[in-house]
């Protein structure tokens, strides 16, 4: 769903930084090669997460869902030197395709892929985070965010995306919807958790910023 005009988005993007080669390269063969490639962040999503990472300059970041890699690339882009981006799919045949263009970047040796159910890997990171990027199954986004908190560091900031679900949010709710119902409740609970601060940006499909208190 468009909440503004195409052209508008068109103008928005051309007003913005450009998308850099790698991840153009990265974009353009998501779409030949790999199912559902409207799920990766794209171009003005993802200068919006390399300008918010270049702003915390996280030491380690932690994502939820690589998909082909792209905002993950995004998000390293404000990493410092000795930092680490820890990223989380369940899809085995992406892996290689993520390494692929990891490697091609400047982060190759700083990027851990993490294979497998996130509510059971997250647990077994033993470390503390600046930056989270939440953007997979939608189901567990209030699980992913108890699993979290404990390992943010003061002031960290934890990005959650999708958030508006295609306008969704304002629909009568059908009673098989649970992944509207879900998204529901978690709104709720970042806007009145007093563990965090919370601002919903209207970007592309939601993308909600909750700074750790
Ligand atoms: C929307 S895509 C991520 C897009 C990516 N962050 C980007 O912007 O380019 C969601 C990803 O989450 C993964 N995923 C779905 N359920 C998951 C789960 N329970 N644990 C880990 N990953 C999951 C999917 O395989 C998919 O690749």
């Amino acid at each position: 769903m468009h909440f503004i005009s195409p052209e508008l988005e068109d103008y928005i993007e051309q007003h913005s930084e450009n998308e850099p080669a790698l991840l153009a390269a990265l974009n353009k063969e998501t779409y030949q090669k790999i199912l559902l490639p409207r799920m990766l962040s794209g171009h003005f999503q993802g200068r919006v997460l390399s300008m918010l990472s270049k702003l915390i300059r996280p030491i380690n970041i932690l994502e939820i869902g690589t998909y082909t890699g792209y905002s993950a690339l995004c998000l390293c882009e404000g990493m410092q030197d000795n930092g680490q981006l820890h990223t989380i799919d369940i899809k085995e045949e992406l892996v290689d395709f993520q390494r692929k263009h990891f490697d091609k970047s400047p982060w190759g040796a700083q990027i851990v892929q993490h294979l497998g159910e996130a509510i059971d890997i997250i647990p077994s990171l033993d470390l503390k985070f600046d930056l989270v990027f939440i953007d997979a199954d939608k189901e567990n986004y209030g699980n992913y965010f108890e699993l979290i908190l404990p390992k943010m560091n003061k002031g960290g900031i934890i990005l959650s995306d999708n958030v508006l679900w295609s306008g969704k949010v304002l629909e009568p709710l059908q009673p098989n919807d649970l992944s509207t119902k879900v998204l529901l409740e978690y709104n709720r609970l970042l806007k009145n958790d007093p563990r965090v601060e919370t601002v919903l940006l209207p970007i592309r499909d939601g993308l909600t910023v909750s700074r750790v208190l």
